[in-house]
């Protein structure tokens, strides 16, 4: 049955479920207060970087499925099903800020259809649907039903993770919702899980905390092992076996970043504490994730000998790869710790340069490839595992170098043999 959509906050998740949703043949309308971005969205350009998401929005938008407005008015009347996926930041005092889900909501209760469905699938803590329930019913006469379908796609994977999703959460309690929320997401995933929203809400939380919470392991498993001569992707593949933890998902490194795990561990350890639980293990993943980079460089400080003076070519600026997204990126917080101890930074990054460069010290240099930002360098930072990074020659950058000549590989992409054997000191993860 062809549904007519409205999608509320086309940011990464809007724009990416609006575009899917269009293709398997809804009439959607993705909806923004931002005017610009939607200028931008309307003539086919997403305004950030994510892979094959482009020539999906044109395509949907050229088959007449896919439209984008800033008028509430315009996109919520007759909707079957209205979205909201827009921003829910960490407030000052960790606590999710629901602001913008409040907003939508209020903006969008005057033009609700009679049996409209309104699905958050902003993360939001538990106790939310009342709230903005409540919001709507103040608002409209007309009948509706509110459900959770939390959102678990990955950037950089965003338009596979949408399209063949691991499974799908409905958390709703209305046997009519139920049913038009599964034919909805039926054609993605026959695994479908309906639970109640609360648990729906417990379910995104804990997903992306506890893989918070692995990468943090993994990081405090590499710093013994710097003390005792194992090394730590050897230990994580030996537990990597075990079925029961399995070899996915290992990333030891300089802590996680991006706009969801950093918010996300502080809002349950907030949430946590709102209802009685102060003493979580969340507050001590967030902990070590926090002071994660300056312990770090404080052990790199030693190894170049001391940063000051020294130029270093930094090789990744967004938080992940395949992303431009530079939010709690490491660079955020490597760069200005290199250049208030006294070292000159030379930045590159295949597709965040420009997003980065507002929220750097105006000192820092970009160039646009590894190659050219080595040259001169005599330590090389790995900050992102990018698939140029990977595969560096290593055996002709070295006589570009400034010497003695160091690699910091924080991504563990090479091996200190490799390295050693070209000229250059090297200093991976857990080694
Ligand atoms: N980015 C991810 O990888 C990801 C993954 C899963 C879940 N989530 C969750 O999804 C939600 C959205 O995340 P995002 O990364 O897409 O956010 P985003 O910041 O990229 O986009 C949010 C959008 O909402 C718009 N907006 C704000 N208030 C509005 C209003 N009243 N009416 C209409 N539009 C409004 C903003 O202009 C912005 O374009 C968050 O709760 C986030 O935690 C994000």
């Amino acid at each position: 049955m062809v549904m007519k959509i409205a999608c509320i906050g086309t940011g990464f998740v809007g724009v990416v479920t609006s575009a899917v949703l269009a293709k398997l043949g809804h009439t959607v309308a993705g909806l923004d207060i931002d005017e610009k971005k939607i200028a931008s969205l309307t003539e086919g350009k997403v305004p950030f970087y994510e892979p094959g998401l482009e020539e999906l929005i044109l395509s949907t938008i050229s088959s007449q499925n896919l439209t984008f407005t800033s008028n509430y008015e315009l996109a919520i009347s007759g909707a079957d099903i209205v979205m909201i996926m827009v921003g829910t930041p960490s407030a000052a005092d960790g606590q999710a800020d629901l602001s913008y889900v409040y907003k939508a909501a209020e903006s969008s209760a005057p033009h609700l259809k009679e049996g409209a469905i309104v699905v958050i699938k902003s993360t939001v803590p538990p106790g939310t649907n009342a709230k903005v329930s409540s919001i709507i019913s103040g608002l409209t006469k007309v009948d509706f039903d509110i459900a959770s379908v939390p959102e678990f796609l990955k950037e950089g994977t965003a338009v596979e993770d949408t399209l063949h999703p691991d499974r799908i959460v409905i958390g709703a309690t209305n046997p009519k919702t139920i049913e038009t929320l599964k034919e909805l997401h039926k054609p993605l995933t026959d695994n479908i899980i309906v639970v109640s929203p609360e648990s729906a809400q417990m379910a995104k939380y804990s997903a992306n905390v506890y893989l918070a919470m692995r990468i943090t392991f993994a990081n405090q498993i590499a710093d013994l092992c710097e003390k005792n001569g194992a090394d730590v992707d050897e230990v994580l593949r030996g537990i990597g076996a075990d079925k029961r933890i399995g070899s996915h998902y290992w990333y030891p490194g300089l802590g996680y970043g991006g706009s969801c795990f950093p918010k996300d561990v502080k809002e349950i350890a907030a949430y946590a504490k709102s209802v009685g639980e102060a003493e979580s293990i969340f507050i001590a993943v967030d902990d070590r994730n926090e002071n994660r980079i300056e312990k770090m460089m404080q052990k790199f400080d030693k190894f170049v000998n001391g940063f000051a003076g020294k130029s270093v070519a930094i090789l990744g600026l967004s938080f992940k790869p395949n992303t431009n997204d530079t939010r709690v990126a490491p660079a955020l917080k490597v760069i200005p710790w290199l250049i208030d101890h006294g070292a000159k930074v030379t930045a590159t990054d295949p597709k965040a340069i420009e997003e980065i460069k507002p929220h750097l010290p105006g000192s820092v240099l970009y160039s646009p490839s590894a190659n050219k930002a080595i040259n001169g360098a005599q330590v090389v930072m790995i900050l992102v595992e990018w698939d140029e990074y990977k595969s560096l020659d290593f055996r002709e950058l070295v006589s570009s170098m400034s010497k003695p000549s160091y690699l910091i590989d924080t991504r563990n992409l090479y091996t200190k043999d490799q390295i050693e054997g070209v000229g250059i000191a090297y200093r991976g993860i857990g080694k």
